[in-house]
């Protein structure tokens, strides 16, 4: 089922609605019949729907990630947290937990999620609904995770290659200044952490597919003066 979907993501759905949309001139587009619009804007919305959320971690994977996790004191970060399921997870492993995530239906949807959890533990989950690549990871995890080591993970399948590149310096720039262990869990290798690879580690995906994960430490990276 991965494959067909795929096929019909890739194949069908993108080059339909992009291709045949973007060839008509605006008042080609208004002669159209509303309910050809309609089946369009149906076809993007799905489309949209499909790139933010598939390829999910299965619990099954948890604890593989969760065991790269340092010794002592760390907090768990997931970049693009999703629907919250692994942060829900976490909490009751980590004592700070922190998901970072762009889209605001996909974090009101962990909010929900994260009722589940009893009080304590879910008041060590904090969302921060972002752009990971806005944001400077240093300054905004400090408030949340004590200054303690960190796991991140991030199930970047789907990224763009843009957004890898700028993830990939984004971490290097925390692990230069974080006074702590940086540990990196993520699903497509990012480049320029190449040098700070310690090992790989497989997980599951909700597409039924075996991901080969790649895991970076800080303990390796230079540090700079955080003022720099
Ligand atoms: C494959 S899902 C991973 C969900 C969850 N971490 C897991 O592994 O089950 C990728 C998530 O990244 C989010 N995402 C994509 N681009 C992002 C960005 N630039 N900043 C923050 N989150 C992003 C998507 O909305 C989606 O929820």
């Amino acid at each position: 089922m991965p494959a067909c979907r795929t096929f019909l993501k890739h194949c069908l759905v993108r080059p339909f609605w992009t291709q045949k949309l973007s060839r008509l001139s605006p008042p080609e587009r208004k002669a159209l019949a509303p309910r050809t619009l309609n089946v369009f804007s149906l076809l993007t919305t799905a489309r949209v729907k499909l790139a933010r959320t598939y390829g999910e971690i299965l619990p099954s994977s948890f604890g593989g990630v969760f065991a790269l996790a340092p010794a002592g004191r760390t907090a768990f970060v997931d970049i693009g947290s999703g629907d919250g399921k692994l942060l829900v997870a976490a909490a009751d492993k980590f004592e700070a937990v922190v998901g970072i995530e762009k889209y605001r239906d996909r974090v009101a949807t962990s909010k929900q999620n994260l009722q589940s959890l009893p009080e304590e533990h879910r008041r060590r989950v904090t969302l921060i609904e972002a752009d990971c690549n806005d944001e400077d990871l240093s300054e905004s995890l400090v408030a949340f995770t004590h200054g303690w080591q960190l796991l991140l993970f991030c199930n970047n399948v789907a990224f763009p290659a843009g957004l890898n590149k700028r993830l990939a310096g984004n971490v290097l720039r925390l692990m230069q200044v974080w006074p702590q262990n940086v540990c990196m869990v993520s699903a497509l290798p990012l480049d320029t952490l190449a040098s700070f690879f310690v090992q790989e580690v497989p997980f599951h995906t909700s597409w039924g597919t075996l991901h080969v994960g790649n895991v970076y430490t800080s303990s390796t990276v230079p540090q700079v003066s955080i003022a720099s």
